[in-house]
């Protein structure tokens, strides 16, 4: 059997997608998700080995890490997509915000990617680190200052794990802007946030498994940011 393609935050929206699409192309995967929805029952059904894992605090990363060790010697591929969106408001503490955003986005796939190394150069068909960054990261973000911050460091832990782990590892990034709305999201505010890229569409999950697709299938690309984002950098 070929060795699983992991993808973090799997049981809803993007996750799901990239973890659903890998499983219909006969990949096996193992899943993480920290909340139990529906979505976790199917992608078992469909033969994800689907670990609980919070990782908001390093004991959550530790225990997870042990898990997966305990499930597996091999890797073909790390999928860092779990993230929150957390804003900064009056009624949060900014040290907690800060805190959250860099536990999630920074210290979880540091800590995956360093203790899982030998599990991704173990694999003999090539491996692949994969971090679900943001476009935010070009410009920064009145509204999710530390969210920014912490999908900045993501994108440079890119360039460090290029590095260090070339060449058994290829190390990319893909950099969203919009790719599917909140399901609250009022119509002032889609037709706004369409109006940012040149596009002008919000393109829905297979976009971004398209560009995953891309990267696995890819030889010669590391260390790179790919930009999923509609041309809005030149809006
Ligand atoms: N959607 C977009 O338009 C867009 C745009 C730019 C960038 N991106 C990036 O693309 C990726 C996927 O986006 P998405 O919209 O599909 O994300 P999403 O709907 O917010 O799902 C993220 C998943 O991460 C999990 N997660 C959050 N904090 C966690 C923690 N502390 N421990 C374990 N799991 C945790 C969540 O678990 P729960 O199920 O428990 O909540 C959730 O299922 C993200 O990295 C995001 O930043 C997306």
């Amino acid at each position: 059997m070929s060795s699983p393609i992991l993808v973090t935050g799997a049981g809803q929206r993007i996750g799901l997608a990239f973890a659903l699409h890998c499983l219909e192309q006969r990949k096996p995967v193992i899943a993480t998700y920290r909340t139990r929805r529906p979505a976790v029952d199917t992608l078992e059904q469909a033969g994800a080995l689907c670990i609980h894992a919070d990782f908001s605090t390093n004991d959550g990363i530790d225990s997870f890490i042990e898990t997966l060790k305990a499930e597996t010697d091999s890797l073909r591929a790390i999928i860092h997509n779990a993230s929150d969106w957390l804003p900064e408001s009056p009624a949060s503490d900014p040290a907690d915000v800060m805190a959250a955003m860099m536990q999630i986005h920074s210290m979880t796939p540091y800590r995956i990617n360093l203790a899982c190394r030998h599990l991704l150069e173990n694999s003999d068909a090539g491996a692949d680190i994969i971090h679900m960054t943001d476009y935010v990261v070009e410009k920064g973000s009145a509204k999710h200052i530390a969210y920014a911050a912490s999908k900045a460091a993501l994108s440079n832990l890119t360039l460090s794990f290029a590095r260090l782990l070339s060449p058994r590892v290829k190390v990319n990034s893909i950099a969203p802007s919009l790719i599917m709305f909140n399901a609250g999201d009022g119509e002032a505010y889609r037709e706004k946030t369409l109006k940012k890229s040149l596009l002008g569409i919000a393109p829905g999950e297979a976009a971004a498994v398209q560009t995953l697709d891309f990267l696995l299938d890819n030889p010669y690309i590391t260390g790179r940011s790919i930009g999923l984002d509609g041309g809005r950098p030149l809006v």
